[in-house]
């Protein structure tokens, strides 16, 4: 399972990529804004400055919803850094710009899905990888990891390639039902990462091992 981290903010992806278990990074456009980045140079230089801290893949979200404008708009995405990966809106026109880019071997990363029938859209059309938004079903009482199980269900009835990408995780239980589940990536913030590592009975028993170890010494 792909470990991403879903933030624009340097200082967590650089602490994320440090502990040496990071994959990739997903942004949006606000998550962008949430950083005071705004303007169009600057996104793109943050791109690249993400690009310069991680190893993996950086999804970067077009905000054209025009096929010819997303085609342009995501052309020159892709051109910024070999790591970028495109991210392009479940809408029609979207549709259309995923299997253009995926006919020219440009990765893509399908965004706002939440039903199976557009999971099933975005991997006929040849995404990359599909973004069902788990945390955002879950805000209006809809069972957000039960849209993963049905995803990995269709995937794997037919065999298709398309990445799930788990995104919109909120904390650490939605990882784990993720991977018990089949996702292929997750993308969460670092506390849902970091949580990951806790457990009361692994720091009593360090804390225990080391007071013995420093009675006898
Ligand atoms: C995915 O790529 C999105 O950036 C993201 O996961 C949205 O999450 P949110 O619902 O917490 O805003």
């Amino acid at each position: 399972m792909k470990f991403f981290i879903d933030t624009a903010n340097l200082d967590d992806i650089r602490e994320a990529q440090a502990l040496g278990v990071l994959d990739g990074v997903t942004t949006n456009p606000s998550l962008m804004a949430k950083e005071g980045i705004s303007g169009k140079n600057n996104i793109l230089k943050h791109y690249v400055d993400i690009c310069n801290i991680v190893d993996g893949d950086v999804s970067a979200e077009v905000i054209s919803t025009e096929f010819s404008e997303m085609v342009k708009e995501g052309e020159a995405l892709a051109e910024l850094h070999d790591q970028i990966v495109v991210k392009i809106p479940m809408i029609k026109d979207g549709v259309k710009a995923l299997k253009y880019f995926s006919d020219r071997g440009i990765r893509t990363n399908c965004t706002l899905v939440f039903s199976p029938g557009q999971a099933l859209l975005a991997a006929k059309a040849g995404a990359t990888y599909v973004s069902p938004f788990i945390g955002r079903l879950d805000d209006i009482s809809t069972d957000g990891l039960n849209l993963i199980a049905e995803i990995r269900l269709i995937y794997d009835n037919y065999g298709f390639d398309t990445q799930i990408l788990a995104a919109s995780v909120r904390h650490t239980m939605h990882v784990i039902d993720c991977a018990k589940l089949g996702s292929d990536v997750m993308t969460g913030p670092l506390s849902a990462i970091e949580g990951l590592l806790k457990h009361p009975l692994t720091d009593s028993g360090l804390a225990k091992f080391l007071a013995d170890y420093n009675k006898g010494n």
